[in-house]
């Protein structure tokens, strides 16, 4: 799912310090292009106004079950009917637990009650009221009934106490949304990927690099969740947040990136080797800082161990997918890599473009197999990723 344009979703806010937080959520969806409709509890009007809803929702904000406006007796179940997701944020121990007892005293409860939607809830309370046995079964309640729990997070609450009970941030809910809005048509699949570059030591303060920011290789991870997809990903050193819903291991040099794909590999049923592994190693790495009394310094470099071609010779029924950086001889030179690695797919990169390959944000991939040959045009290295999930799903399904 590449985009999440016209999906009907219900914001429900009720009583918390976090409600102002939820403004920027409601930003994230209609920046995003879908169709938003806000219901606040009488308790949430107390930290936020409606006003506020309405001028970035663009549409009457829900208040009452009884309001002519808004609710000409029976458009709550409409609405109910319509939405591909309803989110509470920030949810509320008290509309936990109404929801989870089936209560319908408001619009949302009501709403809730009235929908077969999926429902995600965003936790905020006190750490203590969080850890009480009554809230501990209402969450478990709402988890078996299939609502899916976003958050808490940990940290400093309103009531100047610390532990669990902040409500997650907007930008954390709306990635952890996409999933619910998405078919899912990775469900049931492990993927393991590599992202970013690795890092060579030669002494304790330097090191052999190249260019590669991480982005491709996370944007598919963040891709291969949201479509469903357990996911880890095996990073070297990058500026980027580790996406919501995928398990991190990090890494700095070749071989450790080859100690952890190895251990993961056995247990997973897709594997994308996105990063950029140095092909070499400085053969002896000083202890102390190199001094520079040398004019000339020179450094012996030995070949690090070719993670991808390894995972080939064992891949047995797993689909493994290589990419190819080329600066010359794009298509040759990753049609060679495809059958040396016993590939099942290679993504051939041009990295000599200033608007594909390394750090850019777009990519223009080419994606082979033994049989077919597909240019994606120049896009963003999300769509890149759903463009390179479509075909290995289209491959897998042949
Ligand atoms: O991270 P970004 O800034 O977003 O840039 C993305 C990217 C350009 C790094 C990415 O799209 C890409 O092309 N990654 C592969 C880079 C690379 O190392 O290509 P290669 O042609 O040298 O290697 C071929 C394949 O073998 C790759 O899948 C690589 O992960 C793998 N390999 C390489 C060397 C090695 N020792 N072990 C390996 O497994």
């Amino acid at each position: 799912m590449e985009t999440i344009a016209g999906k009907n979703i219900i914001i429900g806010v009720t009583g918390g310090i976090a409600a102002y937080k939820t403004l920027i959520l409601a930003r994230l969806f209609i920046n995003n292009e879908a169709i938003l409709k806000v219901v606040m509890t009488k308790a949430a009007e107390s930290f936020i106004g409606p006003l506020s809803f309405q001028a970035i929702s663009g549409s009457k904000i829900g208040l009452d079950i009884l309001d002519p406006v808004f609710d000409s007796g029976m458009d709550h179940i409409e609405l109910a009917r319509d939405a591909d997701l309803i989110i509470i944020a920030p949810a509320t121990a008290n509309t936990i637990a109404k929801i989870a007892h089936g209560f319908s005293d408001n619009l949302l409860t009501s709403i809730i009650l009235a929908s077969t939607s999926p429902v995600m809830i965003c936790p905020a309370m006190n750490n203590n009221m969080w850890a009480n046995q009554a809230t501990i079964d209402n969450i478990n309640i709402l988890k078996k009934r299939g609502v899916h729990v976003c958050g808490p997070a940990y940290g400093e609450l309103a009531c100047s106490d610390s532990g669990a009970g902040r409500m997650e941030e907007p930008e954390f809910i709306f990635e952890d949304s996409l999933r619910l809005l998405s078919e899912n048509d990775f469900s049931d699949t492990r993927f393991l990927i590599s992202a970013g570059p690795t890092q060579e030591p030669i002494d304790p303060v330097r090191y052999i690099t190249n260019r590669s920011s991480g982005k491709m290789g996370y944007e598919l991870a963040r891709a291969a969740r949201i479509r469903g997809a357990e996911v880890t990903l095996v990073s070297g050193p990058t500026n980027l947040p580790g996406p919501v819903g995928v398990e991190m291991i990090n890494i700095r040099t070749a071989k450790e990136m080859s100690d952890a794909i190895k251990k993961k590999f056995t247990d997973c049923d897709i594997c994308i080797m996105a990063a950029a592994v140095g092909d070499y190693r400085s053969q002896k790495q000083s202890e102390q800082k190199i001094k520079k009394d040398m004019d000339v310094l020179n450094i012996n470099f030995e070949k690090n161990p070719d993670i991808l071609l390894g995972l080939g010779k064992q891949k047995g029924d797993k689909f493994l997918v290589g990419f190819a950086a080329e600066t010359q001889d794009l298509i040759k030179n990753a049609t060679k890599k495809l059958f040396k690695k016993n590939l099942n797919m290679i993504v051939a990169n041009d990295v000599s473009r200033t608007d594909a390959g390394f750090q850019t944000n777009t990519n223009q991939v080419h994606i082979l197999t033994e049989k077919t040959a597909i240019k994606l045009p120049l896009m963003s290295k999300f769509r890149a990723a759903h463009g390179i999930l479509n075909s290995i799903k289209a491959m897998r399904n042949e």
